[in-house]
């Protein structure tokens, strides 16, 4: 199995991320920490429990950053609603959130993981970007991240920035400078798989947690006749699927001022950096097969 932290801001997408990672034989998710994004941060964590108690698993989750580095916090509740995954009623009684902030538990759990962790980012970058500055000995033990956001072409907050890049452009830096390996799903391909109106029909005819996922995500504000933009889940079915998902290596500088603060620029031609990479930009995906997969996970999932 491959081994993962999630570090997310739940948020519709992020729920459906995760819900395909707690049940997927082939992921053994380790850890989940919050981060503020969607919503704030008390909500993101109570949004993570609630998933973890929905499927009775023991998977620890921290709560962690509250705001950005820099930049004062912005949350899209006009797109998540009020709690972050409105629609559905979960269970009241929900576990208790780990003591430790999500800073601590990821760096305990990088560095108890015998083999080398992935870790999935699919909200803004902030405990990330705190645990490398006060951590750096975990990234020895980091294979790789595969994070949700950016974008190549425009952006879905501004012109030019994508959601979790555009929420805490400083914290991206840090991630996209700190040496280790990154996959950046972005914009590029999270808008082009969108789960269609047709699959989204399907979802409550599959079992409880079809349905759990059909009344949250009816709830997204990010809603075309083409269907609903699942960002978050891209970053699964790439740990699953990668050969339904191009890349492209090169250089990706984050902006942190002006009209396009939060822009992910790719060195597309690699002039100026030499032909230097830090990153693999997801450039195109299957999204036939994004929306069977899509239903075939759920369809498995025991509840
Ligand atoms: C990203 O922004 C958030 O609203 C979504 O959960 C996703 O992580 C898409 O831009
Ligand atoms: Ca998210």
């Amino acid at each position: 199995a491959i081994n993962i932290i999630m570090d997310t801001d739940p948020g519709i997408d992020d729920a459906a991320a995760i819900t395909m990672a707690i049940n997927d034989p082939k992921i053994n998710l380790k850890l989940i920490t919050a981060v503020a994004g969607n919503v704030t941060v008390d909500k993101t964590t109570k949004n993570a429990l609630k998933l973890v108690r929905f499927f009775n698993s023991d998977i620890p989750v921290a709560g962690g950053a509250k705001q950005p580095l820099i930049k004062p916090f912005e949350d899209a509740a006009r797109i998540h609603g009020e709690s972050g995954m409105p629609g559905y009623e979960f269970p009241e009684d929900l576990p208790k959130p780990m003591k430790e902030s999500a800073v601590i538990a990821l760096r305990d759990a990088i560095m108890a993981a015998p083999e080398p962790i992935t870790l999935v980012p699919t909200g803004s970058y902030t405990n990330i970007a705190l645990l490398f500055s006060e951590y750096p000995e975990v990234k020895q033990n980091i294979e790789r991240i595969v994070a949700m956001g950016g974008s190549l072409g425009k952006g879905n907050m501004t012109s030019a920035a994508e959601f979790n890049v555009f929420t805490d452009p400083h914290a991206a830096k840090i991630m996209y400078e700190s040496g280790v390996p990154i996959v950046m799903v972005g914009l590029d391909i999270t808008m082009k798989a969108l789960l269609t109106h047709e699959s989204i029909e399907k979802l409550p005819t599959l079992n409880e947690t079809g349905k759990m996922l059909h009344d949250i995500i009816i709830h997204d504000g990010d809603n075309s006749d083409a269907g609903i933009a699942m960002h978050d889940v891209n970053t699964i079915f790439y740990l699953l699927h990668p050969e339904a998902i191009q890349t492209e290596k090169m250089w990706v500088d984050v902006q942190t001022e002006g009209p396009a603060n939060g822009e992910t620029v790719g060195d597309i031609r690699g002039a100026y950096h030499n032909g230097r990479t830090n990153a693999a930009v997801c450039v195109d995906i299957d999204d036939v097969a994004f929306n069977k997969w899509f239903i075939e996970e759920v369809s498995a999932i025991q509840k």
